[in-house]
């Protein structure tokens, strides 16, 4: 086994609240448990691909718990093998991995601790298999990483939505209107399932069940019939109308996951306005869900998962990403999660509590 004396550590994909939390923990642990050296890749891949790197000590990583974003910076639009470069005026992408492992060599990195989602495990797969030995841990709000129950950043986005939900209720009720609050979450519909539970939002809608927009209008009436001339609809952005497509914001040809979603909110609240006759309005909460302070939920797991990423390695393990299964920390080999995105399932026991509060999930 190769001993382990020196690593890197780099945040990957969009900032996501706990990521400095992560950094400090994976820090701290190796300087004072391990006497490592600890080198900080600075944005992500972009900085592997440019040797930009800065040796991280104690001062560099305290006072940093509590701070939203990564002191690290990073990049969800890069990766080694399609690395954007100018040709004779012409964008051309190139695969610069080799370049990568020689600043790899050059900088004496025995291991990599990767902090990022599903596409950055997929790059960090295609260095484990080069032989470098990644650790990773799973970073996104989204929650939708393959392996583990939960990731960080998901409890404060949930915390945001719902805190967004809360307060639209008040102008829905006192103005007897609809407001349909936009949350992001990809293909996955987690944050929505979990702000609009917590908030008792009337209508959720999820990517996972497909919409019959009858059904959403029919649910608004109901309720105005029965009194109730106001209603909360809580939308999940990969959200879809049966047989229909995701409402795509815009497309980044420059990212390895082009697809920008964005903009359902918009098409439902008009749907419901017009067939209902209800002032709709529609909010969309956008980066908020992913900026500020961690809640306190994220920086005790922010911190378990790095310290664990610390001693998986030094305990010998390779290419493991650190994961949660029910209570426990523990891990999973790093190359199952690439590229895999983990959906709500169909028959989710918050689906079922949902409706039987008499949530609508628009089926
Ligand atoms: O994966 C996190 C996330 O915030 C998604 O919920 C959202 O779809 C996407 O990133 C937005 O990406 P960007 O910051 O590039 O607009």
């Amino acid at each position: 086994m190769k001993d382990i004396h020196r690593i890197g550590i780099l945040t990957a994909g969009g900032d996501c609240p706990g990521l400095n939390a992560v950094i400090r923990a994976v820090a701290k642990t190796a300087l004072r448990k391990y006497d490592l050296e600890v080198i900080g890749i600075e944005d992500g891949f972009l900085g592997l691909i440019q040797n930009r790197m800065r040796p991280l000590d104690n001062e560099s990583v305290s006072n940093i718990l509590t701070l939203g974003g990564t002191i690290l910076g990073t990049n969800n639009k890069i990766a080694p093998r399609r690395y954007p470069m100018k040709v004779n005026g012409k964008i051309e992408f190139r695969d610069v991995t080799d370049r990568c492992m020689e600043y790899i060599a050059a900088n004496k990195l025995d291991a990599l601790v990767v902090i990022g989602g599903d596409g950055s495990m997929s790059i960090a797969s295609d260095f484990v298999g080069m032989g470098v030995n990644c650790i990773g841990v799973p970073k996104t709000i989204d929650n939708d990483l393959y392996g583990t129950d939960v990731t960080f950043g998901f409890a404060t986005a949930v915390s945001v939505a719902t805190d967004a939900l809360d307060r639209v209720h008040t102008t829905a009720s006192s103005h007897h209107r609809v407001m349909v609050v936009e949350v992001m979450g990809r293909n996955a519909g987690w944050i929505a399932l979990h702000s609009g539970i917590a908030s008792g939002s009337d209508i959720i809608l999820i990517p996972e069940i497909p919409f019959d927009i009858e059904v959403i209008c029919d649910c608004v009436a109901g309720r105005s019939r029965r009194g109730r001339a106001f209603s909360i609809v809580c939308v999940a952005e990969g959200s879809r109308y049966q047989g229909g497509e995701q409402v795509v914001n815009h497309v980044d040809p420059t990212s390895p996951d082009p697809i920008r979603l964005g903009g359902i909110g918009q098409k439902v609240a008009a749907d419901i306005e017009t067939r209902t006759g209800i002032e709709t309005r529609t909010i969309t909460l956008g980066h908020i869900q992913r900026g500020g302070t961690p809640v306190a939920a994220d920086r005790v797991l922010a911190t378990e998962f790095g310290n664990q990423a610390i001693e998986l390695l030094m305990a010998g393990e390779k290419s493991r990403l650190v994961v949660m299964k029910g209570r426990t920390v523990t891990h999973i080999p790093l190359q199952e999660a690439a590229n895999k995105q983990r959906l709500i399932p169909p028959d989710h026991p918050l689906i079922a509590a949902g409706r039987n509060v008499g949530t609508c999930f628009g089926n």
